[in-house]
């Protein structure tokens, strides 16, 4: 067992959103919101119900909103109890007060790898987390914490794994594995293959649990899928060295990466609200019948 808790967490978050043009010409992706909380929230909860209290945020230009939701808002506070809205206070507040958070700016946008690679100062040589921003995983379905366990107990890192159509594994990190179960050996890491070059339909998802040896495997990594430098190839360059394993996720994800993605995110989790949800729903179910 590790002698320190594992608390830091890196969250990269410094692209620039295309795919939302133009609603992210001014504002960060990661600050849309799904159903009235800004995507990146709910990743920020996920740590922290995992015990990860120490946040670095790896932004860069056009960021600030992001800065600034984590922050106290004296204003709207002062606005707020003012009128004895006592709900909406907590609420403004519980986003400043859920974490120790820290920034960093990536500067130039070199890809993942180079992303993570910024955090090697506030990291040290600890193992740490990654969450990537458009992967919102259900808060019933524990992800992180499995993964924690498993780094504690096989050292080395961790990556989650999930099940995809073949079709799909072309947009992702796949990975070859030994064994089956919710714990794998992982074997071999490859970004973004074709089809028929994959060598698993297991696909990693945003969530990872790395030894603080990446750091010096990212400084080596060259750049590599899109010319950019690439996590998956740092990892894949640390097998031969330390142990990998994959946690299979059979849980909900919800992806907000892509347009399409982000509405099915934002009705998947607006039907489960327990204010919103019902009445939404009938809602739902009648305008789905009046279009079949
Ligand atoms: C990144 C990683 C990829 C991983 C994916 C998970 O890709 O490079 O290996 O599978 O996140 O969401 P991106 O989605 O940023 O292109």
């Amino acid at each position: 067992m590790r002698s320190r808790p594992l608390t830091k967490a890196v969250v990269p978050a410094a692209g620039l959103g295309t795919r939302f043009l133009p609603a992210t010409k001014a504002s960060p992706k990661e600050m849309l919101p799904v159903v009235d909380k800004p995507a990146i929230q709910y990743v920020v909860e996920e740590a922290v119900r995992a015990g990860l209290t120490d946040l670095l945020f790896i932004t860069g230009r056009g960021k600030r909103t992001l800065e600034d939701h984590f922050d106290r808002m004296w204003e709207l506070e002062s606005a707020l109890e003012a009128k004895g809205d006592d709900k909406r206070l907590a609420m403004v507040r519980e986003s400043a007060d859920l974490a120790d958070v820290h920034y960093i700016r990536q500067g130039e946008p070199l890809g993942l790898g180079h992303a993570v690679l910024c955090a090697a100062a506030h990291v040290g040589d600890q193992p740490f987390a990654v969450l990537l921003g458009d992967d919102l995983i259900d808060e019933r379905d524990p992800l992180l914490t499995p993964m924690i366990e498993a780094q504690a107990e096989h050292g080395g890192s961790v990556v989650a794994l999930m099940e995809v159509p073949p079709e799909q594994v072309s947009l992702y990190g796949c990975a070859a594995v030994d064994g089956t179960g919710d714990v794998v050996r992982v074997t071999g890491l490859v970004e973004k293959p074709e089809p028929d070059e994959a060598p698993s339909n297991l696909a990693v998802i945003g969530r990872y649990v790395l030894s603080p040896s990446v750091f010096e495997e990212l400084r080596h990594t060259k750049p590599g899928r899109g010319g950019e430098i690439q996590l998956t190839d740092a990892l894949q360059g640390l097998i031969a060295t330390e142990p990998m394993h994959g946690v299979v996720f059979r849980g909900r994800r919800y992806d907000t990466g892509d347009r399409s993605d982000y509405l099915k995110a934002v009705v998947q989790l607006a039907v489960e609200r327990p204010d919103i949800g019902p009445e939404f729903l009938t809602w739902l179910t009648t305008f789905v019948g009046s279009r079949t």
